[in-house]
């Protein structure tokens, strides 16, 4: 069945303490007021994972790293590989995020090393795609966007595409309070649940969660969530505020 996401992606935000006290009050919130058929899922840094493991009901709220190495071991100074995130407790991974396609280089080719990773390892993608503003402004969003899809997660088989979940994040959103109006969202996921149709077949495209993200807050989530083809969000700023976090988790 298609699942409703809300999942938050702390990025390189809060120190290991603040991060626990955060994951605390989302618990709370989330144990006292989330709708039960809602997945919750913090994306903390790396550093925090284990403690939010342990700090949360995790039969309730899943855990997400914010990316993996595409590397399964070895000798890369620095790298944190899938199966190292697994071991935390984690069960989800967000891969593909523009701020690390743009600042860190990714590639489609790393990142179908790190999808396949992740799945090796039982590590649910949470896969981002979306466009930057120039592209929006010509109007070839779809075509872009296909693109992605195309070069990386097109390329699983259908038992593996099954497995993971679309994030689409335009780049002119992301953390710029501008955010995309309920009909750009819908008129886009649809179009991406369409693309996912063609190519492995109405039943897998009718179950994917796809997520949207950029400038979500309490306030804008119901007008988003109410669209058919929005299954949820991937939320920035507003998941660094339990308040704002659980509004948002409660727009659907
Ligand atoms: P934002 O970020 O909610 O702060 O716009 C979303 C994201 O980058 O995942």
């Amino acid at each position: 069945m298609r699942q409703k996401i809300v999942a938050g992606n702390w990025k390189c935000n809060t120190n290991l303490q603040e991060g626990v006290e955060l994951a605390k009050a989302v618990d709370t919130l989330v144990a006292n007021e989330g709708a039960d058929d809602v997945v919750v899922v913090l994306g903390t840094p790396f550093t925090h994972i284990t403690k939010v493991v342990e700090t949360v009901n995790t039969d309730r709220i899943g855990v997400a790293a914010q990316n993996c190495a595409a590397e399964a071991k070895g000798a890369y100074t620095g790298e944190v590989s899938a199966e190292m995130v697994k071991s935390t407790g984690a069960e989800y991974v967000i891969l593909g995020h523009s701020e690390r396609r743009e600042y860190y280089g990714e590639t489609s080719e790393t990142l179908n090393k790190k999808v396949a990773l992740a799945l090796e390892n039982g590590l649910t993608p949470i896969y981002c795609c979306g466009e930057a503003l120039e592209i929006r402004e010509a109007g070839t969003q779809n075509e872009f966007v296909k693109k992605q899809l195309d070069e990386t997660v097109f390329q699983l088989s259908a038992n593996d595409f099954k497995k993971i979940v679309i994030a689409y994040e335009p780049i002119w959103a992301i953390g710029t309070g501008v955010t995309a109006s309920s009909e750009q969202a819908q008129e886009i996921h649809a179009f991406i649940r369409s693309a996912i149709a063609e190519k492995f077949g109405n039943e897998i495209a009718e179950e994917t969660s796809i997520l949207y993200g950029g400038s979500c807050k309490p306030t804008n989530a119901k007008e988003l969530f109410a669209n058919k083809d929005v299954d949820g969000g991937l939320i920035g700023g507003a998941a660094l505020k339990a308040e704002d976090f659980i509004g948002i988790i409660n727009g659907f």
